[in-house]
């Protein structure tokens, strides 16, 4: 490792709704930031090269792969885990689905999956499973229980728009 990634930097953050202040190697990715210096280890890091999704959370509004962001990209940031979205109930409905539709089987894949679904409850109008399978296409699983998650899916955005429209 060269001595520009072993540089520390220093960075405040929010974290789930709770301010963090941290000292980070430069080279010191989000996920790993936040499984083993935090320990919120609901984000995985599996491929570590953006291509599973596993590692997916919230920041500034976007799900991005936390294994291709750096820690010290995130001073002023506000970043979200599957806990944080778990403990407020952001994702409630789409977990009560997943269980209901069978949608997870090992779970590895499941708290990226939710992050990267949870972006659509606000499109309009409803997508199709078309395009809830486009947008989950960056995210693997490994049990390969496709179909199960865009039903789950597309039950949830169907309950929320018939809750909007209520
Ligand atoms: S661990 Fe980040 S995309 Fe696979
Ligand atoms: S449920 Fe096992 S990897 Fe998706």
């Amino acid at each position: 490792m060269s001595d520009s990634f072993r540089a520390k930097v220093d960075i405040a953050l929010t974290v789930n709704g709770e301010p963090v202040e941290a000292r980070v190697p430069a080279g010191r990715h989000l996920i790993d930031f936040l499984r083993l210096d935090l320990g919120l280890t609901g984000a995985h890091a599996s491929c570590e090269h953006g291509v599973c999704g596993a590692c997916t959370v919230r920041v500034d509004g976007d799900a991005v792969r936390g294994c291709l962001t750096l820690a010290a990209q995130l001073d002023g940031s506000e970043v979200w885990t599957v806990e944080g979205l778990s403990d407020t109930a952001e994702i409630r409905v789409l977990q009560d689905a997943f269980v209901a539709r069978n949608a997870l089987q090992c779970g590895f894949c499941t708290p990226g999956m939710l992050v990267a679904a949870q972006e659509l409850l606000h499109r309009r109008p409803i997508p199709d499973r078309a395009a809830i399978r486009e947008h989950l296409s960056g995210n693997y699983c490994r049990c390969t229980g496709y179909e199960a998650i865009v039903d789950a899916v597309e039950d949830t955005l169907r309950k929320c728009a018939d809750e909007d429209m209520a």
